[in-house]
């Protein structure tokens, strides 16, 4: 009996443990990374123990950019080929990271790699300009969240002729879309990594055609901020052209007059 009951004990004392690698993982990686299904913000983590050492591992965990700054060429390589998007630091303890890498670990052995973006299925694909336009005023609140969540721009801004916005606590959205894909512009919103953003949302949750909307938006915003810079660019290069025509003009008018009596003189 006492065996028992020691065994019994060790088990949950084992499915604990790997519980709380699990819920670290879906609390603090799930919103940028899969196991198996494919590129999200950052890279599949399927079989990610095979291709780096744990030591790496435990050290990217913890703080990837004091290892990408300290010029380990692996962890450089890869922050690179995410266009320098920098995966935020975790304040876990030795044995929290080894858990959260076990976990990664088992789930991949029960897991197939099916190699595509997770962005494949586009959840934009039906958007309308509807959406669009839902999503733009969700962003600065004109239109409140269903669950009371505060609007994005009191923390974010965004590069957009359309809408006013002016949030300076978090990054500026305009190029979000563009560097991590529908999919992950989806996860963040629904699930932050972020402190500040998880704080602001968990008890007021956004609703998965909110989530839709502001994606969509975000996803117009970043397709249009190359045309806006283009546009603007234009839009310079006739400033300059009809500001030199005046000064030429300006020229010939001082000094044509006083020519025209020396040319009768002469
Ligand atoms: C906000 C998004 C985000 C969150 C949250 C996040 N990551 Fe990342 N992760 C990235 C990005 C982006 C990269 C690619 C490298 C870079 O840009 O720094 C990356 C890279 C990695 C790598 C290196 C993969 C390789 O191919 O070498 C590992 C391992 C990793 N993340 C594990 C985790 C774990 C574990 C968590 C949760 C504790 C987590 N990440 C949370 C975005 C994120
Ligand atoms: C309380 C402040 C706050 C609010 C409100 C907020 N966020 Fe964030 N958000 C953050 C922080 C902090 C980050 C992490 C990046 C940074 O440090 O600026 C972030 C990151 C993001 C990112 C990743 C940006 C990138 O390019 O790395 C997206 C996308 C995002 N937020 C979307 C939204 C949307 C959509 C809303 C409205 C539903 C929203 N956020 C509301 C604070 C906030």
């Amino acid at each position: 009996m006492k065996t028992f009951l020691t065994i019994v004990g060790l088990l949950i004392l084992s499915m604990a443990h790997a519980d709380e690698g699990q819920d670290l993982y879906n609390k603090s990686c799930v919103a940028c990374h899969t196991i198996g299904k494919g590129r999200l913000v950052g890279p599949d983590l399927i079989n990610i123990t095979q291709q780096r050492s744990q030591e790496w591992l435990v050290a990217f965990i913890k703080s990837s950019q004091t290892l990408i700054k300290s010029g380990d060429p692996e962890a450089v390589a890869i922050f690179e080929e995410y266009n320098r998007m920098p995966m935020p630091d975790n304040d876990f303890t030795d044995a929290q990271t080894l858990a959260v890498i076990e976990y990664i670990k088992r789930t991949s052995a029960g897991t197939e790699a099916n190699g595509q973006t997770a962005d494949a299925q586009d959840l934009l694909s039906e958007a309308t300009d509807e959406n669009v336009s839902s999503g733009a005023l969700l962003f600065t609140g004109e239109k409140r969240l269903t669950n009371g969540g505060s609007a994005c721009n009191s923390c974010h801004n965004v590069q957009d002729a359309q809408t006013f916005s002016n949030g300076t606590l978090a990054k500026d959205l305009t190029t979000s879309w563009e560097i991590m894909g529908s999919a992950g512009v989806a996860a963040i919103i629904e699930g932050p990594p972020f402190p500040l953003m998880t704080v602001a949302y968990q008890n007021h949750p956004v609703t998965e055609q909110e989530v839709l909307d502001l994606t969509a938006y975000l996803r117009s915003v970043s397709e249009s901020s190359g045309n806006q810079a283009a546009e603007s660019y234009d839009m310079a290069m006739a400033i300059f052209g009809i500001a030199a025509f005046l000064i030429i003009m300006v020229f010939i008018m001082i000094f044509y007059p006083q020519r025209k009596p020396s040319r009768v003189s002469a």
